[in-house]
């Protein structure tokens, strides 16, 4: 499976002949310029929950795309589907969607949820991505909490993409105790520095990651990665 940041909180993982989306946020992106989304083709949109730096482009992408499936909690779906984008799957926590071999299983986060009109954005998700033999956590917009703990009991987490940015999420000092709830073997750093308040300081983030001795890699915005 490849990798690949597109900004933010945004990723792109092509499995086989697939490629799902997570949270599309790139137009207003100040960091991510050089990325195109007319570019961007897919199968699937998972979107965590419904803020605004989640979902900016996912009616452009829906239409570009030929409607690909928009998966993500009720009201999220709802919503979409009331605006004309029908081609929805609705889930909520404990549901697992299904693409072929491609199993997306959605858990709890500890954030709020609202559509960039207000209007009620249901509960917001992580979600276990499970593909080629590898489990994939995307958290998510959230704070620490100890649900990650029984995700890592109950799965091998090869990756985790975890916030780290602070004020909306979880910081460097909580999500490397939630890599270690995690177990997970690798981290992918995320949603930090596109907007003054999430600005991390990258010294001190440096120097805790090197005490915790835990691997974690800052993808550059438009890098793909294979595992
Ligand atoms: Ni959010
Ligand atoms: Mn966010």
């Amino acid at each position: 499976m490849d990798i690949t940041f597109l900004g933010h909180a945004c990723f792109s993982f092509q499995i086989a002949h697939k490629n799902l989306l997570l949270d599309p946020y790139i137009r207003s992106n100040p960091l991510a310029k050089h990325i195109n989304i007319t570019d961007i083709k897919t199968d699937c949109i998972l979107l965590t929950h419904g803020h605004y730096d989640h979902v900016e482009d996912v009616v452009p992408i829906y239409e570009k795309n030929n409607a690909p499936v928009i998966v993500s909690n009720f009201e999220v779906t709802a919503w979409y589907k009331k605006k004309g984008y029908t081609h929805v799957h609705p889930m909520s926590c404990g549901g697992t969607f299904k693409l072929e071999d491609i199993r997306v299983k959605m858990f709890p986060a500890a954030h709020s949820s609202s559509m960039p009109d207000g209007s009620c954005g249901g509960n917001a998700a992580s979600f276990l991505l499970s593909a080629e033999g590898k489990n994939i956590y995307l958290a998510g917009d959230t704070g620490l909490h100890q649900d990650m703990q029984l995700v890592g009991d109950m799965y091998t987490v090869d990756i985790a993409i975890l916030p780290i940015g602070g004020n909306f999420t979880m910081d460097i000092d909580d999500a490397l105790i939630a890599t270690k709830f995690l177990g997970a073997k690798k981290t992918i750093a995320m949603h930090y520095d596109t907007f003054d308040l999430i600005a991390i300081d990258k010294d001190y983030v440096q120097k805790k990651i090197q005490q915790s001795q835990q691997k974690y890699l800052f993808m550059d915005i438009g890098a793909t990665i294979t595992v």
